[in-house]
């Protein structure tokens, strides 16, 4: 059994960021299983899918091959077997993603994917449902979040510097609808698990966080040597 660290927050928290330097820093393998449910919202955008039905997402899904894989150290994804890594970032696919992850067809598609992996190697995960769902039993939980206002302006940054032109209002409204959807939807919402450490990030540098967790990260690993 791998040493798990699940962290769990909303869009645009900077859990990737922080999740792939705190893996580095401790020679974990970081896993980012909303890349995994990007895949499936690209495969439902690809072929035309109404996102709203449940039944026709749920049997697309069920055709679909999903895994990841590690080149240079970083993840790609595959859907049937291409790597759709560069693809599946746009906003278009975010939202549809962010409907289509409701569904259970969808969810527990994926969810032996994850287990998995955790089973086999120590890994520093990040989603929505890691530390209430996925990984019930990880000894460290994170839960990272900072204000709509704070994410939507890092993602407007992100977009802008390269070259995606975007309104802030718009970015702020997009994320304050997925908070809204992966917060209430029934199976798996988006929760701060009991046992996670919350981390509030508006007023914190990347830098900060990512000590944090490792530092976090470390104090387990050693009181569970102990
Ligand atoms: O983290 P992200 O923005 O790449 O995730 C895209 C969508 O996938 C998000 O709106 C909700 C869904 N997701 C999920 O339901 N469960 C996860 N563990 C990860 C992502």
């Amino acid at each position: 059994m791998g040493f798990n660290i699940a962290i769990d927050g909303p869009a645009g928290a900077g859990k990737s960021t922080i999740a792939k330097r705190a893996a580095k820093e401790l020679g974990f393998i970081y896993v980012d299983t909303g890349a995994m449910y990007r895949a499936m919202g690209l495969h439902i955008l690809r072929n035309r899918i109404p996102k709203d039905d449940e039944q026709a997402v749920g049997q697309a899904c069920m055709d679909v091959k999903v895994s990841i894989a590690y080149e240079n150290g970083e993840q790609q994804v595959y859907l049937n077997g291409e790597n759709v890594s560069g693809e599946i970032r746009t906003e278009e696919v975010g939202n549809v993603t962010s409907v289509i992850s409701a569904y259970p067809k969808v969810r527990k598609k994926l969810l032996h994917l994850q287990q998995d992996l955790a089973e086999k190697e120590d890994v520093i995960m990040d989603g929505r449902d890691i530390g209430t769902c996925v990984l019930p039993s990880a000894p460290l939980k994170l839960y990272l979040t900072a204000s709509v206002r704070t994410r939507a302006e890092r993602r407007y940054q992100e977009l802008t510097q390269k070259g995606v032109f975007c309104e802030l209002e718009e970015i702020c409204k997009d994320i304050a609808a997925r908070d809204e959807r992966d917060m209430n939807r029934e199976v798996s919402p988006l929760r701060q698990a009991s046992d996670a450490i919350l981390l509030e990030s508006s007023e914190l540098g990347i830098e900060e966080v990512t000590s944090l967790v490792v530092g976090y990260a470390k104090e387990r690993m050693e009181k569970g040597q102990k």
